[in-house]
């Protein structure tokens, strides 16, 4: 008699889920900001978000606005700096480490922001889920975990998959903003772009550094190291949207 278990197939991921401590200031963080966190429903993993989960975001917000995403937004750095700068946008940040949401959540309320929502869960399966086709004014994906190692490249966020999906998500006129530290995933990484027909890049190859994203925890450790930082930024091709 075979083995009547059901086969269950782990899909790749580009992250590892570390302890989810907190110190007590996250954890305060948590409690007093807990409207921040967006809950849905999960799937096979506890970073999955569940195939039919379905979020209302003008409900989410309390008020209909360009919507941007950011896809690993660690301890918040960015999100909560650039929330405060453009107060008349919706910015969500999908992010897998709760400690780091936490840290996130006490930047945005030290930033004033209430303009910032956390989905923590996967970003591959959250933009695929909960956000409508064309309907981002930007996408973020800055200082994504690098995988050097040859082995775990298929790890890597940024892949021609995900470069697909960020095309079906972005509005006509919407922006997919990223920045590495790691020169071979940079590389790697406008190969994807440059190959993906509904992308075009907006600038003659590395864009310039975008003036409103200030330097996060994973940018300083890459200029303390030496390492040149990559930006780049890509926009629809036209004609795509008709
Ligand atoms: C190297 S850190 C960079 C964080 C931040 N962007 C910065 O510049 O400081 C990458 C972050 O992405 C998160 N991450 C990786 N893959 C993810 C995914 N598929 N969905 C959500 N978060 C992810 C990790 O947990 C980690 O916090």
């Amino acid at each position: 008699m075979g083995d009547a278990r059901p086969v269950v197939q782990r899909e790749v991921v580009s992250f590892v889920r570390r302890s989810a401590r907190m110190n007590p200031s996250q954890e305060k963080a948590w409690r007093d900001h807990a409207d921040w966190v967006l809950r849905v429903p999960t799937g096979q993993r506890s970073t999955s978000v569940a195939p039919d989960a379905h979020l209302d975001w003008a409900d989410a917000f309390g008020r209909r606005a360009p919507l941007v995403v950011e896809v690993g937004g660690g301890t918040g750095d960015v999100i909560a700096a650039v929330a405060a700068l453009h107060p008349e946008r919706n910015h969500v940040a999908f992010e897998v480490f709760e400690p780091a949401v936490a840290s996130t959540l006490s930047k945005c309320a030290r930033a004033g922001v209430d303009n910032v929502r956390v989905v923590v869960a996967n970003g591959v399966e959250g933009l695929t889920t909960l956000i409508p086709d064309a309907a981002l004014a930007e996408l973020w994906t800055f200082f994504p975990d690098p995988w050097p190692k040859k082995r775990h490249h298929k790890r890597r966020l940024v892949s021609p998959a995900f470069a697909a999906l960020a095309a079906r998500k972005l509005a006509a006129d919407g922006v997919w903003r990223l920045a590495t530290d790691d020169p071979g995933y940079a590389e790697a990484i406008r190969a994807v772009l440059d190959a993906e027909p509904a992308l075009v890049n907006r600038f003659d190859g590395w864009a310039p550094r975008w003036q409103d994203r200030p330097h996060s925890r994973y940018e300083a450790k890459g200029i303390a190291a030496g390492r040149a930082i990559r930006d780049l930024c890509y926009g629809i091709r036209e004609g795509v949207r008709q």
